[in-house]
């Protein structure tokens, strides 16, 4: 099963590799600006968040192709997302995607702005590639994962819990899910959410509804399960394999899963969360398959 996944992956991220430069193209801009972008977007990335927006548009019966665009524009925000993570006001790292940082690369003001610039480029992306129905829905959708209900909320969360480290701020597990619910799960959705949206394009009704609520469970649950890996990885991973730094977050005082409650309990519960979004991808039926296999995978994943 590992292999057929692996597989499987490596063929959608050479998809959207392939789609990536002349994305970027159209975008336009000065040149500095577009390398800073370039840099960070053709590093090598696991491209896991467009796979599972082609990967959804299977499940909802359609093809991987359809779900391109959106693929790359869930890319695009991803990648902002770990330019900003990556900045001396947040968690301050450098190394990325086995590279020096973006700001270490060029300079902080230009990683501000190459983030900037890929955040509302996916936006252009979707508008320009999609019919305005679908594509309007497509913007709400990642807008709605990505702002400050979704993602950037969680990275506020995430950031909250750091400066308020000590006694006096107890956390609970409950407090955890809702960081990593937020920071990554909230992307993770959109991105199925995302994969049937293009598929169903101007429809609505039954059978919609049916599979965008199994996927925004798997999508849900996925993120999570997928957010206590990374703080695994971080505690017991190498930054060869995973292109970054490791041993940060304690460091850092971030709260996580090993950090709160270890961790052979955080596998338990990265576990648990994949048993749920394996039997939301269970409801799709033998489209869903994939998604099945891939959430089996996330618990073996070593970068
Ligand atoms: C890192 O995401 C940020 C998290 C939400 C944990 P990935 O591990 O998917 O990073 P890339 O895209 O492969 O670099
Ligand atoms: C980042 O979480 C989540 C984002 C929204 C970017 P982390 O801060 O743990 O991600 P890494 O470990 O730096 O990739
Ligand atoms: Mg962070
Ligand atoms: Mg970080
Ligand atoms: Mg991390």
């Amino acid at each position: 099963v590992s292999d057929d996944i692996r597989n499987l992956l490596r063929a959608l991220a050479e998809q959207v590799n392939a789609q990536l430069p002349s994305a970027l193209q159209r975008l336009g801009g000065p040149e500095r600006l577009r390398e800073a972008m370039a840099y960070t977007l053709l590093a090598p990335g696991k491209r896991l968040r467009p796979a599972l927006v082609m990967l959804a548009a299977q499940a909802a019966g359609g093809e991987h192709s359809a779900a391109r665009s959106a693929a790359v524009a869930v890319e695009m925000v991803h990648t902002y997302s770990l330019i900003h993570d990556d900045l001396p006001a947040m968690d301050d790292d450098d190394l990325r995607r086995g590279r020096p940082t973006c700001h270490r690369q060029f300079d902080e003001a230009t990683a501000i702005l190459a983030g900037d610039a890929l955040l509302t480029g996916a936006f252009q992306i979707l508008a320009e590639d999609y019919p305005p129905k679908t594509a309007s829905l497509c913007c709400l959708e990642l807008a709605r994962g990505a702002g400050s209900g979704g993602m950037v909320g969680g990275q506020a969360d995430d950031l909250a819990w750091e400066r308020q480290r000590g006694p006096g701020a107890p956390a609970t597990v409950a407090d955890l899910e809702q960081v990593h619910s937020r920071k990554t799960g909230a992307l993770f959705r959109a991105c199925v959410r995302l994969g049937a949206i293009v598929v169903q394009g101007e429809q609505t009704g039954d059978s919609l509804s049916r599979s965008l609520s199994a996927l925004d469970r798997f999508g849900r649950f996925f993120g999570l399960a997928f957010q206590i890996t990374d703080d695994l990885l971080d505690v017991e991973g190498d930054a060869e394999s995973i292109g970054k730094g490791v041993r940060k977050d304690a460091a850092r005082g971030k709260l996580t899963y090993p950090g709160l409650i270890g961790a052979d309990q955080s596998r338990k519960k990265a576990g648990e969360a994949i048993q749920t979004a394996m039997q939301a991808a269970r409801e799709l039926g033998m489209n869903g398959e994939p998604l099945v296999a891939l959430a089996g995978y996330l618990l073996e994943r070593r970068q």
